[in-house]
C-alpha cells in the first residue's frame, strides 16, 4: 500500500474538521495524500493545518502561476490513485455533475481519468432537494463512487441524512478503491433485497417493513471486490449502488423470475423479505366497500426462491440465506440451514429496536460446521466484512 497516493479534495463544508482526522489515518497506513482546499473549505480548516498533515503543498488555486509552474492542473488530477472530495458539498457535487470546471476542484474533477470517491455533507434539505438527488444519480452513473452520508443531528442544529461520514468508514471505502486485488473480479453474483409487494386488487398491496438497506449495502460490498452483480429488488427508496445491475421486480414469482433469468451464478444472497403468501386471485377492479362483510382474502403460498435456488440445477456455488427472528434467533437459523438447502444462514434479531429499517445490525453466521457472532456494527460494515468473507469461501 506504500506507494499509493490520493488527491484529496476538501470543500467547503463544517465537516471538513473530519477530513484532517481522514488524513492522519491515511498517513498513518502509509498512502499519501495530496490534498486541494477550496476557498469555501478554507473558511473551515487552515491551509496550514491541511499541509502539516498531509505533509505536501496545499493547492487551492486554479490562475496560480507558481503552482502551474510546478505541477499544471492536468497533472495534478491524474497524479493520485484516487481522487477523495471530502466534504462533498451539494456545490461540489452540482459542478461536477455538470462538468462545471469553474475553479481548481471542479476542473481537476472534470480533467481527472483516475476513480472518485465523494463523502457527500450537507444539510438534510440540500441532500434531500430534487437538484442534489438528480446530481447524485448523474453522479453514479458517471461511475463515482460514494460513502455515507450518515443520518443523525447536524452541526446546523437539524437531523437527517447529510452528515459526513465518519473518517474511519471514508478511511476504509478509500482502502476498498485502492485495492488493486479485486477478488471477486469475473464472479457473478445475485442479491435480492427490499420487501415483495403482493396485488389484492390494483390499487392495493400486501407488503413488509424491509427498507433493503442490509441487501443493497450487500450488493454494493459485492461490486466493490469486482464481482459482477444482479441485484433483484423490491420496491425500496434506495438509489441502485454504483456498478450494480438493478431488476425491480414487485412480487415474489417475479423477483424469482429475475433470480433465475440471471443464472448461472457463483454467489447468491437472499437478503429480500419475501412474502410468504399471496391473494389467490388478484381483482381486476378495486373491491368496493359495499355495507356488507369484509371480504374474505385467500391467501396461497409463494415460492421460495432460497430454496430453489439451493436446489436447482444451475445452483450457484455458494447460496447465503438470511434470517430475521425474533426469537431462538441460532436454533431456527440451523434449522432453516437444512431446511432451505442453502450453504450460510446470517441470523439477525430484529426484536432488537432499530434494526428493521435502521442503518445498524448484529448478526451471527450459520454454518454446517459452526456459529460466528459478529458484534454489532453498521449495515454497510456488516456488508463488507460478509464479502470479504464470500470471496475467501470462493478462493
Ligand atoms: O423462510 P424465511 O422467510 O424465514 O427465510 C428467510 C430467508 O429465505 C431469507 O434469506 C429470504 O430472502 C429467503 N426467502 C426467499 N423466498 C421466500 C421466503 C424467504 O428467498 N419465499
Amino acid at each position: 500500500m506504500d506507494e499509493k497516493r490520493i488527491l484529496l479534495i476538501v470543500g467547503g463544508g463544517i465537516a471538513a474538521y473530519k477530513s484532517l482526522e481522514l488524513v492522519r489515518l491515511l498517513k498513518k497506513a502509509g498512502v499519501g495524500v495530496r490534498p486541494i482546499l477550496t476557498g469555501a473549505g478554507a473558511e473551515f480548516v487552515t491551509p496550514l493545518s491541511l499541509s502539516a498533515l498531509c505533509e505536501d503543498k496545499v493547492y487551492s488555486e486554479l490562475f496560480s502561476l507558481t503552482d502551474e509552474a510546478e505541477m499544471g492542473h492536468i497533472e495534478l488530477s491524474r497524479s493520485a490513485d484516487l481522487v477523495v472530495v471530502a466534504p462533498a458539498t451539494a456545490d461540489l457535487m452540482a459542478k461536477a455533475a455538470n462538468g462545471l470546471a469553474s475553479d481548481l476542484a471542479s476542473t481537476t474533477l472534470l480533467a481527472t481519468d483516475k476513480p472518485v470517491l465523494m463523502a457527500p455533507a450537507m444539510n438534510v434539505r440540500m441532500w434531500d432537494h430534487p437538484a442534489t438527488r438528480r446530481n447524485l444519480e448523474t453522479l453514479k452513473a458517471d461511475g463515482v463512487r460514494f460513502v455515507g452520508p450518515d443520518e443523525g443531528a447536524m452541526a446546523c442544529g437539524e437531523f437527517g441524512p447529510g452528515r459526513m461520514a465518519e473518517p474511519q468508514a471514508i478511511f476504509e471505502a478509500i482502502l476498498a478503491e485502492l485495492q488493486t486485488a479485486r477478488p471477486l473480479a469475473g464472479k457473478r453474483a445475485i442479491v435480492t433485497a427490499g420487501p415483495t409487494a403482493e396485488p389484492i386488487d390494483p390499487v392495493r398491496v400486501i407488503t413488509n417493513r424491509s427498507s433493503g438497506k442490509q441487501g443493497y449495502a450487500i450488493a454494493a460490498a459485492l461490486a466493490g471486490l469486482g464481482a459482477e452483480v444482479t441485484l433483484v429488488s423490491g420496491p425500496v427508496a434506495l438509489p441502485a449502488p454504483a456498478g450494480v445491475k438493478r431488476v425491480p421486480v414487485e412480487t415474489a414469482q417475479e423477483m424469482l423470475a429475475a433470480c433465475e433469468a440471471a443464472l448461472p451464478a457463483d454467489i447468491a444472497v437472499c437478503v429480500a423479505a419475501v412474502a410468504d403468501w399471496r391473494p389467490e386471485s388478484v381483482g381486476q377492479a378495486k373491491i368496493k366497500k359495499n355495507g356488507g362483510e369484509a371480504p374474505p382474502i385467500r391467501l396461497v403460498e409463494n415460492p421460495d426462491i432460497l430454496a430453489t435456488l439451493s436446489k436447482g440445477k444451475a445452483r450457484p456455488t455458494l447460496v447465503v440465506g438470511f434470517a430475521a427472528e425474533t426469537n431462538d434467533v441460532e436454533a431456527n437459523a440451523q434449522a432453516k440451514l437444512a431446511r432451505k438447502g442453502c450453504d450460510w444462514i446470517v441470523a439477525n434479531d430484529v426484536s432488537v429496536a432499530g434494526v428493521m429499517g435502521g442503518d445498524a445490525n448484529t448478526v451471527a453466521i450459520v454454518t454446517n460446521t459452526g456459529i460466528e457472532r459478529w458484534e454489532a456494527a453498521p449495515k454497510a460494515e456488516v456488508a463488507r466484512r460478509l464479502a470479504q468473507r464470500m470471496a475467501e469461501e470462493l478462493k
